[in-house]
């Protein structure tokens, strides 16, 4: 109960922060519109916002949705694009919209200040996108609820398939969300297409709901809706920061990760522009504001702080994660038809 009552606070602050915002945007001299795709959380979307805004006096409009639900918005939209620039959310669909042409290839000056794993990832995608962030994939558990359960600590993928655990696991579905295609490219990487199938079959009977947004498993944690949520640490640890009875697990076989991605769409109006937003968002002053939003993702610029919240991937065991393969618009397709012919309806 209490727990919910902050969380009721921390969205009339949020709400009251964009409200002014937007006045000082309102205030700055137009120079122009952007409109912008987000996949991250709300907070940081409207922090990237304002600030832009801010800085250049381009009015910006901004839609956040999850990964996979821009992509397909994006495609549905191609013939006569809405947005100029795609912000955030997993590299997966990002790497297949590059290759279904609906991005343009673009070579930033900030280039040279990225980590190596932000230009791999620009370098496959033939420089139609590129890493913003990273951050590894786990799950948490409410402490409170488990212990109540009398369950024993969950350490390894393996553990959350206990049938105590019958209807108190949660994840988002992956069609919608980078966080869960993520989660099915990483158990197919990790044990093996047929066995990995067999896990995702496995573990559907204690999912309580495949939710839209990758990080929702992580707030129905916090806010006891859920024993265990799977999403990405980053997610879980913002509720740990907010004081939920929480603990965030870097499964013990191994875990992937994501590589968080910008590009710009084909044919938006407002090219210049989404340069422009391109170049500043790869800025260590730009990135430093999902650390202020409480994202606490590892930001692709080397000057950036990365924020002490941050997941630690060099201590997590990470598996060498095929953003080539796993982000072809071929394996994406046939592996999200997969998932929903052979788990997604699977009876319990
Ligand atoms: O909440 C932030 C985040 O987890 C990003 O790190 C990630 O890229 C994105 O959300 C994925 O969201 P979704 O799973 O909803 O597509």
């Amino acid at each position: 109960m209490k727990l919910k009552k902050n969380f009721v606070a921390a969205t009339m602050l949020a709400g009251a922060t964009t409200v002014m915002s937007f006045m000082s945007a309102g205030a700055a001299q137009a120079q122009g519109a952007l409109v912008m795709y987000c996949a991250v959380q709300e907070e940081w979307c409207r922090a990237m916002t304002s600030a832009f805004e801010r800085e250049t006096g381009i009015k910006v409009s901004m839609t956040r949705k999850s990964s996979g639900e821009i992509y397909a918005q994006v495609k549905a939209e191609s013939a006569n694009p809405r947005a100029d620039i795609w912000w955030g959310g997993t590299g997966d669909p990002h790497m297949q919209a590059a290759e279904e042409g609906l991005t343009v290839d673009y070579t930033s000056p900030k280039n040279s200040e990225l980590q190596p794993w932000a230009l791999r990832q620009w370098e496959q995608a033939k420089k139609r996108t590129i890493g913003v962030y990273s951050g590894a994939l786990g799950f948490g558990y409410n402490t409170e609820l488990l212990k109540s359960k009398g369950i024993p600590e969950p350490k390894c993928w393996a553990d959350i398939l206990n049938v105590k655990l019958k209807d108190e696991v949660q994840m988002a579905d992956p069609n919608s969300s980078g966080t869960a295609y993520t989660l099915l490219a990483t158990i197919v990487q990790l044990m093996g297409e047929e066995k990995g199938f067999d896990y995702l079959k496995a573990l559907h009977k204690n999912i309580n709901q495949y939710t839209k947004s990758g990080a929702a498993p992580a707030k129905a944690m916090a806010l006891g809706e859920t024993t265990v949520g799977i999403a990405f640490m980053h997610d879980i640890v913002t509720m740990v920061v907010d004081k939920a009875p929480i603990k965030v697990v870097a499964p013990c076989e191994g875990t992937g990760y994501e590589i968080g991605s910008m590009s710009i769409i084909k044919g938006g109006k407002n090219q210049d522009n989404a340069k422009k937003f391109y170049d500043w968002a790869l800025t260590p002053a730009a990135q430093k504001l999902g650390a202020e939003a409480k994202s606490y993702q590892v930001p692709s610029n080397k000057s950036t702080p990365v924020p002490p919240e941050a997941p630690k991937l060099e201590e997590i065991k990470l598996i060498n994660f095929d953003f080539a393969k796993y982000g072809s618009s071929d394996e994406r397709k046939r592996l999200l038809s997969k998932w929903d012919n052979e788990v997604k309806n699977l009876p319990k």
